[in-house]
């Protein structure tokens, strides 16, 4: 592993960061556009993670943060818990750029910001300065994403330091969401779904899901970190993927801010979208620093506290943007995932502690791993096993002794399934195809979102 920059590597990024702190500096002669301000932070965010992952490698692994590469011909120890420099970045970003967003309203709100030689009336004295015109909901927004994000940080890096339960991590997100749910009660509060014109003549043009609605936010919370740390345990694709997921609901959000100014009011959907974009902007620059060290062949693992960290910044842009349901349509391949491994993660059938492919040493490939069975599995597990590996496309393999008990079969993981069905791959060829076969179900669930909702949906609000 390199622990420092190269003579390249210093110069571009410290101009990378002197012309962002130099477009920084330049917006406050303006009125502090938040946007440009926002692009450029995520710029030194990505030029700080850069050089912090390289600087801390090595005292990373003296603290034990460090992990096998399982799937190379020398099984070398690499630093691992890196999304931890992420996260730590990432949080400081967005919280110095707490004034940027709302520069216009202190100005407007207080006698401060270049309004000093404003008389307070004495129809203020009572008042005190105009803070009421302060949107103190959209800065609550703000906060609580902060508050969520930070106990879901926490627990990646417990989880990385003593590697928890599953049953006891996978609630903690649910927790961790309750500032947002709160928030999101009292800022917007709405709880009906529009229910599809099929359906319309049974159940009404709307439904209210009342508490269900939060139950239902909550999965989001618990669902998006988790199911990314399971899509994972080969070279680049945790980052890879979240910088997919990423860049599409980026795209969306830029999508829904081109149309909005037709109309002649603010529209509705501006603000959650430019939050959306705030949150997500720094979130790409630190991820790309990260998958600079992760692609193949990997010098950093990302740990627990990456997937963690990644899967609740979408998960909170869902929620407090309102569009949770595109989030998940960018989410289909983890969902795919989850559902076909669940059999697994419900130990129907045994889950070891690792499911990530088999590195054959020989070819240099990998290969789909496989459970050893002790004991052959009970009768209803091995029909629905028998059935799965013979559809025409099948959905596993097994491998059977001589009186036809199963003795091998293959993990549950997507991962798995791409090899059982296109054979052994090299482990970059393997990312690769996974993160094109994302982008593609992602580019599909938007043009789905927005094309084909109006066959289900009577508008499509380009929320
Ligand atoms: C999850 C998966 C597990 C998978 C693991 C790999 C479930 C239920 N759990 O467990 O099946 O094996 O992620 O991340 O699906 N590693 C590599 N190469 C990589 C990335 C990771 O060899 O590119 C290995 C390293 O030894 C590393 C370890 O995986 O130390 C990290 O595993 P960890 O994140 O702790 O596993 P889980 O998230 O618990
Ligand atoms: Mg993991």
């Amino acid at each position: 592993m390199i622990t420092t920059l190269s003579g390249a590597e210093v110069w571009n990024l410290s101009t990378l960061s002197a012309a962002c702190v130099g477009i920084i500096i330049n917006t406050f002669h303006d009125d502090g556009e938040p946007l440009i301000a926002s692009m450029a932070f995520s710029g030194i965010a990505f030029a700080l993670t850069f050089s912090l992952i390289r600087w801390l490698g090595d005292v990373f692994m003296k603290a034990n943060l460090k992990g096998r590469d399982m799937s190379k011909p020398k099984k070398i120890e690499i630093p691992e818990t890196m999304g931890a420099v992420c996260a730590v970045v990432y949080l400081l970003t967005i919280i110095i750029f707490i004034p940027f967003p709302f520069y216009k309203d202190i100005v407007a709100a207080t006698s401060g910001g270049g309004n000093e030689e404003s008389v307070i009336g004495p129809q203020f004295v009572q008042t005190g300065r105009s803070l009421h015109r302060f949107p103190h909901n959209k800065l609550a927004s703000y906060l609580s994403a902060i508050l969520s994000l930070q106990s879901v940080v926490l627990l990646g890096i417990g989880d990385d330091l003593f590697d928890i339960r599953w049953r006891h991590k996978l609630f903690i997100p649910a927790f961790a969401s309750i500032p947002m749910l709160v928030v999101y009660f009292v800022d917007y509060g709405v709880t009906n779904v529009v229910v599809p014109v099929q359906l319309e003549q049974y159940l009404g043009k709307m439904v209210n899901l009342g508490w269900l609605y939060y139950a239902y936010m909550a999965a989001i919370a618990i669902f998006c970190p988790n199911s990314i740390n399971i899509l994972a345990g080969i070279n680049g694709i945790e980052v890879s993927q979240s910088l997919v997921i990423g860049g599409l609901l980026l795209a969306n959000d830029a999508l829904s801010l081109y149309v909005a100014p037709s109309t002649p009011f603010p529209h509705p959907a501006t603000d959650p979208h430019l939050f959306s974009i705030y949150l997500l902007l720094p979130f790409m620059g630190v991820s790309m620093a990260l998958w600079w060290h992760n692609w193949y062949p990997a010098k950093v693992f990302v740990g627990d506290t990456y997937c963690y960290f990644a899967g609740m910044v979408f998960a909170i842009v869902g929620i407090l943007g309102h569009f949770s349901k595109t989030l998940l349509l960018l989410f289909i391949p983890q969902i795919i995932n989850f559902i076909y491994s669940a059999p697994q993660l419900f130990r129907l059938i045994p889950c070891p502690r690792h499911r990530l492919p088999r590195f054959n040493a020989r070819s240099g490939l990998l290969e789909p791993s496989v459970i050893q069975w002790q004991q052959p599995p009970p009768k209803p597990v091995a029909l629905l096993m028998d059935m799965l590996a013979n559809l025409p496309l099948p959905l596993l393999k097994v491998e059977k002794n001589s009186t036809g008990e199963v003795v091998k079969s293959t993990n549950l993981t997507i991962l798995n399934l791409w090899l059982v069905w296109f054979g052994p791959k090299r482990e970059d060829r393997l990312a690769t195809e996974l993160i094109l076969m994302q982008a593609l179900c992602g580019v599909l669930g938007l043009f789905v979102r927005h094309q084909l909702a109006l066959w289900v949906f009577r508008q499509d609000n380009r929320e």
